[in-house]
């Protein structure tokens, strides 16, 4: 396969998208963008400098120091904040939430969607996200919107938690990706929504490698119809 290609895979919390972007990133020969990381660590910037997260003003007013970036390490993303791999320090709940709060502010997805758009630029990707199919890329080779029932995507989180060592309450996680889903939806910047060209699939009932195994036929598909 000659031609450029990216592929965007959206949805809410916990619906799998990182496990089939990567399977998806592997089997292709693509790097894979988890911008969710990203969003996490301008969170985890905001956290550690104690701004109010319901004030969009000062989130949006401490921007300019907010530096964020992602390198990768032996294939592996790895985000870094102010020089520090806090790729790790991120996945916790605290700031999961964080991440979501600071999602809302515009000036912030301005930045993101810019760095985005530069790490992809000239490479085949596969991203995933809230808003890559709607605005990062919106003309992807190949746009998904995974979903899975909330108390699905609660357990799968809860057990990528455990084996990650994070120890929230699988009650814990369900509240989070319930709130989640509330502000990701109702934010007025990129709200999460499937593009008109997405193709959904819902993954309830699916292993993440059937899912994946879906992706790769679609994305095999449209390539060998565009470069026989
Ligand atoms: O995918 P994730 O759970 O790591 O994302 C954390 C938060 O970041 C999520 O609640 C919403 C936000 N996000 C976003 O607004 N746009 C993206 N492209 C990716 C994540």
């Amino acid at each position: 396969m000659n031609k450029q290609f990216s592929i965007a895979i959206d949805g809410p919390s916990g619906a799998g998208k990182s496990s089939v972007a990567k399977i998806c990133a592997r089997e292709l020969r693509a790097i894979y963008l988890d911008t969710g990381a990203m969003y996490r660590a301008v969170g985890l910037y905001m956290l550690r400098n104690g701004i109010d997260l319901d004030d969009e003003a000062a989130i949006a007013a401490a921007m300019p120091g907010v530096k964020v970036d992602v390198q990768y390490v032996d294939g592996e993303q790895r985000v870094f904040l102010d020089r520090e791999d806090v790729s790790r320090a991120i996945r916790g709940e605290d700031v999961s939430r964080a991440a979501s709060r600071v999602s809302r502010v515009e000036s912030v997805r301005e930045a993101m969607v810019q760095m985005q758009r530069d790490i992809a630029r000239g490479k085949n990707v596969v991203m995933d996200g809230r808003d890559i199919g709607t605005r990062v890329l919106p003309d992807a080779t190949l746009k998904i919107f995974l979903t899975a029932d909330v108390e699905a995507r609660a357990a799968r989180r809860f057990a990528e938690n455990q084996e990650k060592g994070i120890r929230d309450s699988y009650e814990q996680v369900l509240e989070s990706i319930i709130e989640r889903d509330r502000l990701d939806t109702s934010r007025a910047a990129s709200p999460l929504m499937k593009a008109k060209d997405a193709i959904e699939m819902d993954s309830t009932h699916l292993s993440l490698e059937q899912v994946a195994g879906h992706v790769l036929e679609l994305a095999r598909t449209i390539l060998e119809e565009n470069c026989p």
